[in-house]
């Protein structure tokens, strides 16, 4: 249990414009795997290896979302979100990866586009959530210099779709999440490992998010270019100054490794001696990383403590242990730290190039039960004011954070965890496809008509 926060809190707190919305993800709630022309991406091929996912779930049905997306709107509009974060599956509307068009894929998104337009929501396009066609990897994946090749095809392909309907934009969900759990430690998909993988993907990574927000911008009249980072308040276990040191390093891969080259600054090297590794690109791409987004799209979940020790065999390099606190987490085990995500706001609001900041993903999983049609998530509920709080106060401080996105509608497919792990403000019943509005969702809408 989570303590309560008191203070109450009022949306007019933050003023008439600011953006209050809900996020989504292709590969995590459409389902429709192998229909209407779709191809295989990763985490359709991943979840067939055994051991990869928990109880060997996979994306192939997730929530429907492709068939029940009218439904679903109209939640989102129940719950008095005025903006709704999607992303477009890359093998939905290129099945191979290559030049082949899926027309039926592509209308599904404009019907799906027209929808939230005939409710009001402002749609907020993600171009890349983790779905590579699986075609793709076969050919070296991220990792693949060919990558800048077939990524500008996609952006280019969804800029001149989308354009018109679509102003706001986001080139990648969190490129520290996967190329770290999919080309370092092989957790998610596509499963590699090592640093010949790692390295490669996040320059091609950050090669992809500065040439997509390019071709966005070429293309899209009145468009609002933004992309999004993985962050989390870095704490050092004691005051040694090894420990100090330690969470610098951890600081420079969970917080400064993609952020730093998009602004324009290239890679935080003097930090990190495994950067050295990167050499070879810096001085060629660093020009080439750089592009002048118009937001920047700030994902927090949680703190890590960290202190040095010499025995980790990960990335020698490294020498850092994660300190597990007695502290309230979350049922993914990680720590609830309204501070470290009023820390971590502010942290990203102290590069002088970042102009504005949206919130485009926070949240929490708990062991919800439902009962009696009914879903208490008082845990949820806590979390959200504590964090919207934390928000409020980075706001009141003169941050420009222009908006928030809860994560997420609904209880969906959450990558390596299966249906396992429950972020919804909707309670999903995998078997019937059965939706329940959670006392967190409620409490949202009621926050949001707080006015
Ligand atoms: C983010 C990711 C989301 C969601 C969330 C909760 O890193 O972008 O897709 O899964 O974490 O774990």
């Amino acid at each position: 249990m989570v303590k309560k926060a008191s203070h109450h809190l009022k949306v007019t707190d933050f003023g008439n414009d600011f953006l209050w919305g809900v996020a989504i993800a292709a590969a995590q709630n459409e389902g429709a795997h192998d229909s209407y022309g779709k191809g295989p991406s990763i985490w359709d091929t991943f979840s067939k290896r055994n051991g990869r996912i928990k109880s060997s779930h996979n994306p192939y049905i997730a929530c429907d979302f492709y068939h029940r997306y009218k439904d679903d709107l109209l939640l989102v509009k129940a719950l008095g979100f005025k903006a709704f974060r999607f992303s477009i599956s890359w093998p939905r509307i290129l099945p191979e990866g290559g030049s082949k068009l899926n027309k039926e894929g592509v209308a599904f998104y404009h019907r799906m586009i027209d929808e939230c337009l005939k409710l009001d929501l402002v749609p907020f396009l993600t171009l890349y959530h983790w779905d590579m066609p699986a075609a793709l990897e076969k050919e070296g994946g991220w990792a693949s210099h060919l990558l800048l090749k077939w990524f500008t095809r996609f952006a280019t392909l969804c800029a001149e779709e989308f354009g018109d309907k679509v102003k706001n934009w986001i080139i990648l969900n969190e490129p520290f999440g996967f190329t770290s759990l999919g080309y370092m430690l092989g957790k998610h998909a596509p499963g590699k490992r090592g640093m010949q993988n790692f390295l490669p993907a996040i320059l091609n990574a950050s090669l992809a998010q500065a040439s997509g927000g390019q071709i966005v911008r070429s293309i899209v009249s009145k468009s609002r270019i933004g992309t999004t980072f993985s962050c989390s308040e870095v704490i050092p276990h004691t005051h040694k100054e090894r420990d100090i040191a330690a969470a610098r390093r951890v600081d420079v891969l969970l917080n400064r490794l993609f952020i730093e080259p998009a602004l324009g600054q290239g890679y935080p090297r003097e930090d990190f001696k495994f950067l050295d590794k990167l050499e070879l690109y810096t001085w060629k791409y660093t020009k080439r990383m750089h592009f002048d987004f118009d937001f920047i799209g700030v994902q927090n979940y949680f703190p890590v403590v960290v202190r040095y020790s010499p025995l980790i065999p990960v990335l020698q390099a490294m020498q850092v242990k994660a300190v597990r606190r007695k502290v309230p987490k979350t049922a993914m085990g990680w720590e609830i730290s309204p501070d470290g995500f009023y820390n971590i706001i502010k942290r990203f609001w102290s590069y002088e190039k970042v102009k504005e900041i949206i919130v485009t993903e926070n949240g929490a999983a708990f062991k919800d039960k439902l009962m009696n049609g009914v879903v208490d998530d008082v845990d949820r509920i806590e979390y959200f004011h504590q964090h919207i709080r934390a928000l409020l106060k980075a706001k009141q401080e003169g941050i420009n954070v222009t908006g928030y996105f809860a994560w997420t509608l609904m209880d969906n497919f959450e990558w390596s965890e299966g249906y396992h792990a429950r972020f919804g403000l909707v309670h999903v019943d995998f078997r019937t496809q059965l939706r329940t509005i959670k006392n967190s969702g409620y409490w949202f809408r009621d926050f949001l008509n707080s006015r």
